[in-house]
């Protein structure tokens, strides 16, 4: 027998532990694992060196844009902007022109996303006006539902308990609900207030985005989640106290997931105060505090996911005098494999923790069971990755259309060079080498 491919001379990540080993594909899939005496002969042999592969990572927090938003990410620049960075599949945010919120959006959002994606996609669906709309979306084959408590986004009004209610129990847990928690009324309150004063400055931003805004959200939502039965995935968590309010959860048996981003982790208000606006996003850089509470998070296996929630704007909108104008969100596709792998270097993280946080949970917690593991019959979604090279960030170097980032200039060691998606090169040292249209659109109860 004949494969495609085989990628010899490597480090594969395989069940919890690097070997050194051949990898054989065949259709798309991993076809045998083992030493290149056991391979079969191939169309095409790549040595890679000795280098390491990893499964491809899974970024369950994206906003690729697109449709009505295009002029600032469409979803070939925002899988380009993934392939470069070792991102095999993404999860797509609904918040977009128009709303992902009904069957029908959601189809359209696909039939895009097919002719143009380098990588997978899969798709968050926000709640509809209708619960009935509810069991469509999911057929249509969303990956979750998303809930932006921190702004009126799809059809539910978060400011209704017996709504929200209402929708999380007809959801039940089918999918994961996916939480932005900011509340809503305190950032009014004290926007409000703040903008009457006439300021429109950084600190007033950073005064309206408190911790207790979070803090309020999370225990409103465990608590509705608790009382239907929901699978609650917070986003982007950025408190120590939410992740104190997740682990006592979880104790009481509660099904709950959430995610870190590596803004949060890496950067706390005093970067945000250094670099201005193009730090701004929701929630807010917190203080430092945090930063090595969402860590212990990390180490204590109460982190299940990092994310990039990579939310691209143009450089206009990032820039404005008054901050009540700045758009709030950092491109973080391009920058996070090589921040991670800068954290195993510098031993903060293992590999074993940054495949367990980037692929393996994220395949687990939303039920993609294909991807997220180097193992024989699953998806040939790989990124290989050259741990000793050096190098500085350089946002205007993105294929991401968002050249901005509060990580300029940061020294990183370690690199995706190659990216496979079902077995074909779509990364290759930093260049897009595959057609638009690769990458396949992940339909949660029919393809997965
Ligand atoms: O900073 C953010 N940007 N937070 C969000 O919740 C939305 C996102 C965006 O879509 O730009
Ligand atoms: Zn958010
Ligand atoms: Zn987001």
């Amino acid at each position: 027998m004949k494969v495609d491919l085989v990628l010899k001379n490597l480090r594969a990540y395989v069940d919890g532990d690097l070997l050194d080993c051949c990898i054989a594909i065949e259709n798309g899939k991993i076809f045998k694992v083992g030493r290149e005496a056991q391979m079969p002969s191939a169309d095409m042999v790549i040595d890679l060196n000795g280098l390491i592969v990893l499964p491809g990572l899974i970024d369950a927090h994206v906003h690729l844009r697109d449709e009505g938003k295009s002029y600032k990410e469409d979803f070939y620049s925002g899988t380009a902007a993934a392939a470069a960075g070792g991102i095999t599949t993404v999860i797509d945010m609904p918040n977009n022109q128009p709303v992902t919120m009904s069957a029908e959006t959601l189809r359209k959002r696909m039939q895009v996303a097919e002719r143009r994606a380098l990588v997978n996609v899969g798709f968050y669906s926000e709640f509809p006006r209708k619960l009935s709309e509810i069991d469509e979306i999911i057929l249509e084959g969303a990956i979750g539902f998303k809930l932006f408590m921190n702004t009126q986004m799809g059809g539910l009004n978060v400011d209704d308990d017996y709504a929200v209610i209402e929708a999380f129990r007809h959801v039940a847990s089918k999918v994961p609900i996916a939480v932005h928690a900011e509340d809503k009324q305190i950032i009014a309150a004290i926007e409000g207030s703040l903008k009457g004063q006439g300021r429109c400055d950084l600190e007033a931003f950073i005064q309206a985005h408190p911790e207790e805004a979070e803090i309020k959200a999370v225990k409103r939502i465990i608590a509705i989640a608790k009382e239907t039965g929901s699978h609650l995935h917070l986003c982007h968590v950025s408190t120590g106290a939410t992740i104190e309010l997740i682990s006592e959860a979880r104790s009481r048996g509660q099904k709950i997931s959430c995610e870190v981003t590596p803004h949060h982790i890496l950067l706390s208000v005093e970067d945000l105060r250094r670099i201005g606006s193009f730090a701004v996003t929701l929630p807010p850089l917190r203080d430092k505090c945090h930063i090595l509470l969402l860590w212990k998070g990390i180490r204590e296996g109460i982190v299940d996911i990092i994310a990039s929630d990579h939310a691209p704007h143009t450089l206009m909108e990032k820039q404005s005098s008054n901050i009540w104008y700045v758009k709030a969100g950092i491109p973080g596709l391009e920058t996070m494999l090589p921040l991670m792998l800068t954290e195993v270097n510098n031993g903060r993280l293992s590999i074993r923790e940054l495949v367990k946080l980037m692929a393996e949970n994220p395949a687990k917690i939303f039920g993609l069971r294909s991807i997220g593991y180097i193992r024989e019959g699953m998806n040939a979604d790989l990124v290989v990755v050259d741990l000793k090279s050096e190098g500085k960030i350089d946002s205007s170097k993105f294929k991401s259309k968002a050249r901005f980032s509060p990580f300029d200039g940061w020294e990183v060691k370690g690199k995706p060079v190659k990216t496979f998606v079902s077995g074909k090169l779509v990364m290759d040292n930093g260049e897009i080498v595959a057609e638009a249209g690769c990458g396949r659109i992940i339909r949660k109860r029919r393809l997965e």
